[in-house]
């Protein structure tokens, strides 16, 4: 038998493989929050590796309601496909040997240039952006910075239009190839200001055209009946699709990056 196709991430196929192969279990992630589990998924003569996160292995939180966080996911790769900046692996709801739950192409993350850093002084240096001065320990502080790099500003705007509330070093993945993915999207799409991350270097800066003209798409997506509000409805409530709206509208109407809102930890800790 020959060797299983590889497929490539962001494709059509990628999508019907996760939803129609057959998942099989390899392993439990450590270190996941939540029942997190490494699966292959094969079907006619394609195979993926892939993660497969149970509902019900999710972990209750206080500011999310139970059982939610799969649909999450896969609400913030809907929006990130209607950006069609492709920051987020192909991500489907669907079943599996421990029940619904979210599924999503895996990414070979390939050790690059780093994306973060803990610095000395005050000022990032070129080439980096500043997230915030930090405790390093016996007193000591040290400023926490992040690549000055334009896949990471797309990023912080999908984060900004679904309410990302744990933006981590950890949850972003360069690939060989160049490109950049964020995973992770369990806790999104709250009605109420979430957002956290480390991608703050842009804050209050204004959006690059590319960013507006993107937000642009988003809005008429948005609008009552528009293909992803349509798609939202079925993954996330009411009231959080029109708080998505209106996410997009603000930054529209400020043509900002947002700054954080001083009410809700805006910098996840640790960071990675
Ligand atoms: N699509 C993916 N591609 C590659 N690695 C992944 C992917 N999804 C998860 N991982 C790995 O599994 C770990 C746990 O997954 P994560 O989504 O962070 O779960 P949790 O919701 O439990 O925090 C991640 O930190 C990452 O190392
Ligand atoms: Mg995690």
């Amino acid at each position: 038998m020959s060797a299983p196709e590889r497929i490539p991430p962001r494709s059509v196929t990628s999508v019907h493989l996760l939803t129609e192969g057959e998942l099989t279990v390899r392993g439990r992630i450590r270190d996941a929050s939540n029942a997190a589990l490494f699966c292959t998924v094969a079907h006619q003569g394609q195979e993926a590796s892939c993660v497969y996160k149970p509902v019900a292995g999710e972990r209750p939180l206080w500011d999310f309601p139970d059982g939610t966080l799969a649909e999450r996911e896969v609400a913030a790769y809907e929006v990130s496909e209607a950006t069609g900046w492709g920051l987020v692996p192909p991500t489907v709801l669907r079943d599996g040997p421990y029940g619904e739950g979210m599924v999503q192409l895996w990414i070979d993350a390939a050790p690059e240039a780093e994306l973060l850093a803990l610095v000395d002084g005050e000022e990032p240096g070129p080439g980096w952006r500043a997230i915030g001065l930090a405790e390093v320990g016996e007193g000591r502080t040290a400023l926490l910075v992040h690549a000055d790099d334009e896949r990471l500003r797309r990023m912080a705007v999908l984060d900004a239009v679904i309410n990302n509330a744990d933006r981590k070093g950890g949850h972003l993945l360069p690939t060989e190839d160049g490109r950049l993915y964020g995973i992770d999207h369990g806790v999104t799409f709250n009605a109420e200001n979430k957002l956290r991350t480390l991608l703050w270097g842009w804050a209050g800066e204004a959006l690059t055209d590319e960013a507006v003209e993107v937000l642009g798409g988003l809005r008429e997506a948005l609008k009552e009946g528009g293909t992803l509000a349509v798609r939202l409805a079925e993954l996330i409530t009411t009231a959080e699709v029109a708080a998505t709206r209106a996410r997009v509208d603000v930054l529209l109407a400020s043509g900002r990056h947002p700054e954080p809102s001083g009410e809700w930890p805006a910098i996840p800790w640790p960071p990675v």
